[in-house]
């Protein structure tokens, strides 16, 4: 696991260790490294598969186990540099002995440079980290730079969704978006936003956030 929190584009202020790894996690680290990429395996995933799918900050793998269980033509390419989640995942990874994803774990901003472009159907970033102060808002991941580059990677008319249940960060999401005028918010009406998509699956910060009474949004935009 890459343990550096420096990239070319600022500095990585999430977590990458939380507590003790159980025996289960550290089997999982060990048994699931076939699962783990280096950027110099991007050149094979990218000429073996045509329907790739990246999700960003999977957390403990909800979404990125259940679409690649429920969608085994689609290639899942999940990111996240936190180790005891994405322990989690190689976990069930290994235990479905699914062969459509692999994992990325480490900052995603460490690798969209390596994307091929027009090479990514679809972007998952469900409940990222909303870095709430103005003093914070640097740290946010939806910055125009990232911008630039998932238009960069994205497929013509492949979206990406991102979910998050903060004021400040869905007001600063849909203006980010809204100045970027070669996506399209897709939305008809506030059922759109208001609503899970049916591709996507709860997470465990979903649930955390009804729990506590706030209300996530869904928002897609569109490649032009
Ligand atoms: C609030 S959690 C949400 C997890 C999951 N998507 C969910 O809905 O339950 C945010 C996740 O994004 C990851 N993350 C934060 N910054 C990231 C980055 N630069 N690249 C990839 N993942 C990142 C964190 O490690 C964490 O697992």
């Amino acid at each position: 696991m890459n343990n550096s929190n420096t990239n070319n584009n600022g500095i990585f202020y999430g977590r990458r260790k939380g507590r003790k790894l159980s025996k289960l996690n550290k089997w999982a680290i060990m048994n699931g490294k076939k699962y783990i990429i280096k950027k110099e395996d991007l050149a094979v995933i990218f000429n073996t598969n045509n329907k790739i799918i990246l999700e960003i900050g999977f957390g403990d793998g909800e979404n990125l186990i259940n679409s690649a269980k429920t969608n085994p033509k689609l290639f899942y390419i999940g990111a996240d540099p936190f180790l005891n989640t994405t322990a989690k995942c190689l976990n069930k990874l290994l235990m479905f002995n699914l062969k459509n994803v692999v994992i990325w774990p480490d900052d995603i901003r460490n690798i969209l440079n390596y994307f091929p472009y027009n090479s990514i159907l679809d972007i998952k970033l469900l409940f990222p980290d909303p870095w709430p102060k103005t003093k914070h808002q640097s740290r946010r991941l939806v910055q125009n730079a990232f911008i630039e580059k998932i238009y960069k990677i994205l497929k013509p008319s492949g979206s990406i969704t991102i979910a998050t249940d903060h004021d400040i960060l869905k007001n600063w999401v849909l203006e980010k978006f809204q100045r970027y005028n070669e996506f399209e918010w897709t939305a008809q009406s506030s059922k759109d936003w208001k609503s899970r998509p049916i591709d996507c699956f709860k997470t465990k910060y979903e649930s955390k956030s009804i729990l506590q009474n706030r209300k996530p949004s869904w928002f897609i935009f569109k490649k032009k």
